[in-house]
């Protein structure tokens, strides 16, 4: 059995900091993986209730299946198809909003042992997303754990995927990763590349952004991180390329470039691993020829998403 470190034991899981010690958490995903069914029996009679106000193909397939491997029922509600809710206190609601959010977040807690939401970014209330309005507001008013499947600034439970995948494709103890910004039609939240970030900060590699200029992120974010406004300078000697768009955070929510020369392509990424969060747009963030070169670890990465799940629901189970 792999020992349980009492600092382990998680009470939600809103952003990577929830997370202990996440060397340890790593492995023991890893070892999950191994097993997937070793704790099949630990959710019983226990239910996640997860809510989509937004799409998702992966985060939604793989959180149902590692809470699925741990015995747990799941109810899934897609936000949209429901009344419209209302997150303001004091509203008078006379307009289309039919249920606030302090009653929802209390009735479905009667339904769950854990609840996970997935809300994006508004990407045009720089403040209002800063606050994390939504997810902060069910975990005001709801009465059980709740873990975040990508909120307005966050996406730990990719990150931890990606971290989990690093750990089993590194062939030297510090690999060197790049964090590099691809061009994208349209304008895209700024959470997968937030806890990227705040994940390689947290684990032993040698790391750095590139991006053009006016693409900084949340420096609260990235701290001390190397950023680097060459693409090819950054790139040079990478053992793992992660490319992701995302929207100024200054010019908050504005796409400022599509220039296609931030494109990923075979040339550029040499022997490195390619890396992308999924769902990714082939020929304008990364050429065909790299997703389909045994350089591309993206199908890795996201069948690792369910063991990122399993092991965050693992740890919320066995503190409830
Ligand atoms: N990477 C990711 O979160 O994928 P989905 O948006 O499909 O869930």
């Amino acid at each position: 059995m792999f020992p349980l470190s009492w600092e382990m034991i998680m009470k939600k899981y809103t952003n990577i900091y929830d997370i202990s010690n996440i060397p340890e958490i790593i492995q023991e995903a890893i070892h999950l993986k191994k097993n997937p069914f070793a704790h099949e029996n630990l959710g019983k009679h226990k239910t996640l209730v997860m809510l989509f106000f937004n799409a998702s193909l992966r985060t939604r397939l793989s959180t149902e299946k590692a809470a699925k491997n741990l015995g747990m029922q799941v109810m899934i509600l897609n936000v949209n198809d429901t009344w419209n809710l209302e997150f303001e206190d004091g509203t008078v609601m006379n307009f289309n909003t039919t249920e606030h959010v302090k009653e929802a977040a209390q009735v479905i807690s009667q339904y769950a042992d854990i609840i996970a939401i997935r809300a994006f970014p508004s990407l045009t209330n720089k403040e209002k997303d800063a606050s994390e309005w939504i997810l902060n507001r069910f975990t005001k008013h709801a009465t059980v754990p709740i873990i975040n499947m990508e909120s307005a600034t966050m996406h730990p439970l990719q990150a931890l995927a990606d971290a989990i995948t690093i750990e089993e494709l590194k062939t030297i103890k510090k690999p060197k990763v790049v964090l590099t910004w691809a061009p994208h039609p349209k304008a895209l939240p700024q959470a997968v590349a937030n806890s990227f970030v705040e994940m390689m900060e947290n684990i032993d590699v040698d790391f750095c952004i590139t991006h053009p200029k006016g693409y900084e992120l949340n420096p609260e974010i990235t701290l001390e991180t190397q950023i680097n406004y060459n693409q090819a300078e950054a790139l040079k000697d990478a053992d793992f390329v992660y490319a992701k768009n995302w929207s100024s955070y200054s010019n908050y929510g504005e796409i400022l470039s599509q220039d296609a020369n931030w494109m990923l392509t075979q040339e550029k990424i040499k022997t490195a691993k390619f890396m992308h969060c999924l769902p990714v747009r082939r020929n304008v963030v990364v050429e065909d020829a790299v997703l389909d070169s045994n350089n591309s670890i993206v199908i890795q990465q996201a069948n690792n998403r369910t063991y990122a799940a399993q092991i965050v629901l693992k740890k919320i189970l066995e503190n409830l």
